[in-house]
């Protein structure tokens, strides 16, 4: 069997930058507030005139499939992670096959919110192993501006999120010891609620009511934020742990963290706790705000773009969030 590698990533993100200012405008917080508690500063939101979730998706994927150096007629998968994907149904998944023009191959839609990038990898990771298929593109997409609940009611969870892409094509290596070593998936769906958007969802009769889009309604995200960042900090070390350990080795072999970026104070605590020093982990949340199942390939790709992941650099990718779902993966560059 050979291992799967990264073969070339990409990300995009709109233009629209959104800073804590800006919030402050039109909704009842402050740049302090967001600050001290998150670390955000800004955050990038979509243009729905000309970006959709798929759209972006193909322009971090069109940057992704040149870096790998193949075509969208060469690759054989997609995998597509969202957690708000344009269309109740179908997924994503098919529109970006539309949009980027592949063959009609599978597209796989992953439904694994903030872990959705790393649940994705691990599922082109056995495709290419088993050597079913050698060029799979993986996405993280999604757009949160326009879902969001900007009143008093939603607005600890509104200041967090931002839009934005990230993209990966996956395939075969003959080095042995290189690329994706291992993945470590997870869930507990008894917190599903604590993270969520329940409405319009299929688990009712009256599947809409006008009352839903109200502030506080089930259209918006619910987030028992004190409750999540618990099981996050407790999460994240240990997958990241789980995958270090499968493969023999310790928090102090590893080059660089890239966990996903749902609270600077969450990466710090992790980075503490692990006692890796503060260059081994890298954020990108001050800039794009959680970007859900984009933000890991974004982090990648900036921290590839900065010299901070080489060739030979032994790289364990991190997520926790709704579901919960949690996950990781070591990979040596
Ligand atoms: N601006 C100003 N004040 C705000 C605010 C905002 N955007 N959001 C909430 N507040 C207020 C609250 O109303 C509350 O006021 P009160 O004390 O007068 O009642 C106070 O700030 C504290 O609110 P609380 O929601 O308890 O804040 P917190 O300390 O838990 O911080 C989060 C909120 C969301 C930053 C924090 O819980 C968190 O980051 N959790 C993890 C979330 C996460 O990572 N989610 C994604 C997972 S993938």
């Amino acid at each position: 069997m050979k291992n799967a590698r990264l073969a070339g990533i990409g990300y995009y993100v709109p233009e629209k930058v959104v800073t804590n200012d800006d919030l402050s405008k039109i909704m009842n917080t402050t740049d302090e507030w967001i600050v001290e508690r998150t670390g955000i500063k800004e955050r990038h939101y979509a243009d729905m005139d000309k970006e959709k979730n798929y759209i972006m998706g193909a322009k971090a994927a069109e940057k992704a499939i040149e870096m790998a150096g193949t075509n969208a007629q060469e690759i054989d998968l997609i995998v597509y992670a969202t957690l708000s994907a344009d269309y109740v149904f179908p997924g994503s998944g098919v529109l970006l096959q539309k949009e980027l023009g592949c063959k009609n191959i599978g597209a796989i839609d992953v439904r694994a919110q903030c872990s959705g990038f790393v649940y994705g990898l691990s599922i082109a990771e056995q495709y290419i192993k088993t050597g079913k298929y050698k060029n799979i593109l993986l996405v993280g997409s999604e757009i949160h501006s326009i879902g969001l609940d900007y009143s008093d009611h939603g607005r600890h969870i509104a200041v967090i999120f931002g839009d934005g892409a990230g993209a990966a094509v996956l395939q075969p290596t003959e080095a042995k010891d290189k690329g994706v070593l291992s993945t470590h998936l997870h869930s507990e769906g008894e917190h599903a609620e604590r993270l969520a958007v329940l409405d319009p969802g299929f688990y009712k009769k009256d599947r809409f009511d006008i009352e839903m889009t109200k502030p506080g309604g089930g259209f918006y995200p619910v987030m028992d934020g004190q409750f999540v960042f618990k099981n996050a900090v407790t999460r994240f070390p240990e997958v990241i742990m789980e995958a270090l350990q499968a493969n023999d080795y310790t928090p102090q072999d590893l080059d660089l963290l890239i966990p996903h970026q749902a609270n600077l104070r969450i990466s710090q605590f992790v980075q503490k706790k692990m006692g890796l020093a503060e260059d081994k982990v890298y954020n990108t949340i001050m800039k794009y705000g959680n970007t859900t199942a984009a933000s890991i390939p974004i982090g990648l790709c900036e921290a590839h773009a900065e010299g901070k992941v080489r060739e030979g650099d032994l790289i364990c990718l991190a997520a926790f969030g709704s579901g919960f779902t949690w996950a990781s993966a070591l990979i040596r560059w």
